[in-house]
């Protein structure tokens, strides 16, 4: 074992020969062996990590995974997975996030950086055990201490680079479906939202605008002059993003194909030939994401459609997802031909189902090709989880190379810690259940303690038919993820605002209003979460001291100012709330009209109408309030209001920049400094600092006091 000092409080314990991920940037200096800190070493089989937990020990963390915020009582695997049923008896999803913060007693995050299959029993299989467990002996432990979860979290993302940031626009709200078959329809889809006014900024072209599924190409029948249809749709405001797939079809002819075979960038099977499995074309190839030369040579080819004027890509299918290799369908096929004409039993029966369900995604599959790491053929079952982070990095490293100071929109479904430096991630094939909305929720800040800003779920369910009420609840609470798209399964009712009654196209019309009008808001708390390592969305507890903040898991702190408590359950006219302080409550039916509620620290029930928004004001926080647009390049903030609740005085740094390039990494931006202060019961003063060159020229404040009543000023800010 070495063991090396990160930073003060961040140490890496290294053992055997771990694979290098790269998650980690900082390196550290090697320092004197000591043993690994708060863990006990099981290494009969493998390694296993033992932490005895007090009872009121919390477990926080591990990113895009099921259950609760508290991570205790469950068994997980890091394992990135490609299965649409997210249930709660599941253990994995798309993506592998290793880190972890135990909070009580005594706290201190972990992060096990190892590429393979990591097993997390937190208090599953015994009460008080966190367990740890990996299959080999090379790993690099990685602990974190200091004094409080968020401390914790912010030195592990000071550790792991800075996240990626969108361009603004990818703050807008998005429509998509699997699929848009063709261009009267995509062409329709952008009609509906003028018609309905509704905003939206992008419209999502799924696998069916390709050549047969084949990556780079365009199925010229359904997109015909695919360019100058791209220009008609950005200059009626709508950005167009491809999805992009892991599996490249084999074919003759195909260029992608054929350089790849000729290079040898394809993952190899045991006799070195390139490994085949089946995706959507069928027979497939798999670039070797892993080596730096594929990466290079894949990212350019984002080239194709870039130069057709798309400005933004998903990536999928990048577990990778396997829908079966020939050896796999062969069984099958085998199987079924014995058990022809047979009375199968229960357990033949079972078997023959069985081999048919356990085509897709097998383990025997993944552990049958391999990567070229510097020349060495490593196994895919070791780096699984890499090859997802890969992909994207791929892109992420392409779209720079083609253009080096824009921002494009890239997100990708499976994903590692190290990616949230490329793109961001949507959380996968979720279903149209109230229980996914609430996942949804808590999923949010443990992504958001990967490093992973630029997040979000399928708005209304993948899967599935949404009602009027699902849709609606959801989209309340989507307005608040960076990421804001709205997607939906092929053969499932339609999901569009626009495809539901009028009641409910209003009430969705207003939600997605107020988004816009956040934005102002949105990013700029999301710039400085990603300049000031910090997170976008928190648990309460991370802000709160209280013992019962610490419980709570179906409120958010939005940024700096604000808590959400969003409607997850059906029928319901209301929910149960928790204020660590007072706060002042605005529900929000239509942004522009705002009515200011105190409710006192303590436990209430509060009403919210299927046209509602509940939004609290922290004390002694400030928020900014824009105005609506078609898109966010047509929105007008050169007025903003500032909403404050001061109890004695509140600061709110305003951020902006151009966002459309990379300026913002050497300290191009805007800033506007609100300092408010109250010097008598009911008179504020109000300091203004600008910083950059602010677009904005008037601020109309609205000081809420703590009697309730409400404070109207306009200033304007000096150029
Ligand atoms: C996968 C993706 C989904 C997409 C579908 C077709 O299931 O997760 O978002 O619509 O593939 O491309």
């Amino acid at each position: 074992m070495n063991l090396y000092k990160l930073t003060e409080k961040v140490f890496k314990y290294s053992f055997g020969k771990p694979i290098n991920t790269e998650a980690v940037l900082t390196k550290g200096e090697k320092v004197k062996e000591e043993p690994l800190r708060y863990f006990n070493i099981d290494s009969t089989e493998g390694m296993s990590f033992n932490y005895k937990m007090t009872k009121d020990q919390i477990v926080w963390g591990l990113g895009e995974n099921l259950r609760g915020m508290n991570k205790r009582g469950g068994i997980y695997e890091s394992f990135c997975s490609d299965d649409p049923r997210h249930t709660p008896d599941k253990k994995s999803l798309y993506s592998a996030h290793n880190f972890l913060v135990v909070d009580g007693e005594e706290t201190f995050g972990v992060f096990i950086d190892y590429p393979g299959k990591v097993v997390f029993d937190v208090g599953f299989s015994e009460e008080n055990s966190l367990v740890i467990a990996i299959e080999e002996k090379d790993v690099d432990v990685y602990i974190i201490t200091g004094e409080k979860p968020l401390e914790i979290v912010r030195e592990f993302l000071n550790i792991i680079g800075e996240s990626y940031a969108p361009p603004k626009w990818a703050f807008g709200y998005q429509q998509s479906r699997w699929s848009y078959p063709n261009e009267e329809a995509v062409r329709e889809v952008g009609d509906k939202f003028i018609e309905n006014s509704i905003p939206c900024d992008a419209i999502y072209l799924d696998i069916d605008y390709m050549e047969r599924f084949k990556d780079f190409t365009i199925d010229e029948t359904a997109f015909p002059h695919f360019k100058t249809f791209t220009k008609e749709m950005k200059d009626k405001g709508f950005r167009l993003i491809p999805i992009i797939d892991a599996g490249v079809k084999i074919e003759k002819d195909y260029d992608v194909y054929e350089e790849g075979l000729e290079k040898n960038y394809f993952c190899s099977d045991a006799e070195g030939k390139p490994f085949v499995a089946a995706v959507w074309p069928g027979r497939c190839h798999f670039p070797d994401f892993l080596n730096p030369q594929v990466r290079t040579w894949f990212g350019l080819k984002y080239k194709v459609l870039t130069d057709l004027g798309i400005e933004g890509f998903w990536n999928d299918m990048n577990e990778p997802a396997l829908f079966y290799t020939d050896r796999g369908l062969k069984d099958a096929i085998n199987l079924a031909k014995a058990s022809e004409n047979r009375n199968l039993d229960i357990y033949s029966f079972f078997k023959l189902n069985d081999t048919f369900n356990n085509m897709t995604n097998s383990l025997e599959d993944y552990k049958s090709f391999y990567h070229n790491i510097n020349g060495e053929k490593i196994n895919h079952y070791k780096v699984h989880n890499l090859y997802g982070y890969n992909m994207t990095r791929a892109a992420g490293e392409g779209l720079s190379l083609i253009d080096s100071n824009k921002r494009f929109l890239l997100f990708s479904r499976a994903s590692y810690i190290g990616m949230h430096r490329y793109g961001g991630i949507w959380t996968g094939d979720n279903h149209s259940w109230w229980e996914h909305l609430l996942l949804n929720i808590k999923m949010m800040p443990s992504l958001n303690m990967c490093g992973f800003l630029y997040v979000g779920a399928d708005t209304g369910g993948f899967g599935g038919n949404v009602n009027h009420e699902l849709i609606t609840r959801w989209t309340q609470f989507s307005i608040f993820t960076p990421l804001f798209r709205n997607h939906a399964a092929m053969g499932t009712r339609k999901q569009e605002p626009y495809s539901f009654e009028e009641s409910t196209i209003n009430l969705l019309r207003s939600a997605i209003e107020l988004r816009y009008a956040l934005i102002p808001y949105i990013y700029s708390e999301y710039m400085k979460s990603l300049k000031n390592k910090d997170m976008y969305f928190k648990p309460l507890s991370f802000e709160y001291p209280d013992d019962f903040s610490k419980r709570v898991e179906n409120q958010l702190l939005l940024g700096d100012s604000l808590m959400i408590t969003p409607v997850y359950e059906e029928n319901s006219l209301g929910r149960y709330v928790y204020l660590p302080e007072d706060m002042v409550l605005w529900k929000v039916k239509n942004y522009q009209e705002r009515t200011y509620e105190i409710v006192k620290a303590g436990h209430h029930y509060i009403d919210v109408d299927l046209n509602e928004v509940p939004i609290f004001i922290r004390t002694d926080k400030a928020f900014v309030l824009g105005k609506h647009s078609k898109n966010v390049e047509s929105l007008n903030n050169e007025e903003l209001n500032v909403i404050a609740f001061v109890e004695n005085e509140a600061t709110y740094v305003c951020y902006d920049d151009d966002g459309a390039t990379k300026d913002y990494k050497v300290g191009k931006h805007e800033e506007i400094i609100i300092h408010i202060k109250k010097f008598k019961d009911d008179e504020f003063t109000i300091e203004i600092e600008s910083k950059g060159n602010t677009k904005v020229k008037t601020l109309n404040f609205e000081i809420i006091n703590t009697d309730g009543r409400v404070h109207s000023k306009t200033l304007s800010i000096k150029p």
